[in-house]
């Protein structure tokens, strides 16, 4: 049965009419049009569907939308202030940590929520946040480069 909920999206209130089963992948993308979290596998094994629920880094492809219900989610639409890129995304971009670009708002919220936990992490560090965030163009070095900048920019 269909019903309505409440999610708090980039810090915006919004009401949802959902199906039984949803995930909150699919009603951030269909009915909310916020497409930056990417479907890769649907599957939980490529993190391109990554957002913060609550600061921290989830899978939304594996998480029910009802379970995001008072909670603050953010979306790779969420990270500009004002106009401005936040200071991760233009790194991204500098480095060259972007080609094709599907990884990438799932690798930037990953970035996130580690530098928000750890601001001053290891390449190490990195490369385990990462780790479950597949890149099929960059040889993920430069992600690396472009989350350690910003570590260090701290
Ligand atoms: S789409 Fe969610 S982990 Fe691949
Ligand atoms: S930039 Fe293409 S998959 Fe990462």
């Amino acid at each position: 049965m269909k019903k309505i909920i409440e999610l708090q999206v980039n810090g915006q209130t919004h009401e949802v009419l959902i199906k039984p089963q949803q995930t909150l992948l699919e009603v951030l993308r269909d009915s909310l049009g916020l497409t930056g979290a990417k479907e890769g596998c649907g599957l939980g094994a490529c993190g391109a569907c990554t957002v913060l629920i609550d600061g921290e880094a989830a899978l939304s492809c594996l998480m029910l939308v009802e379970s995001a219900v008072g909670k603050e989610v953010v979306t790779i639409e969420g990270l500009a202030r004002e106009g401005e890129l936040d200071p991760l995304q233009n790194s991204f971009v500098e480095h060259g940590a972007i080609q094709c670009g599907f990884c990438s708002p799932g690798m930037i919220m990953v970035g996130r929520a580690l530098l928000a936990q750890n601001p001053t992490p290891t390449r190490d560090q990195i490369r385990i946040a990462i780790a479950g965030n597949l890149c099929r163009c960059t040889g993920y070095q430069k992600i690396v480069d472009a989350i350690e900048a910003v570590a260090e920019a701290k």
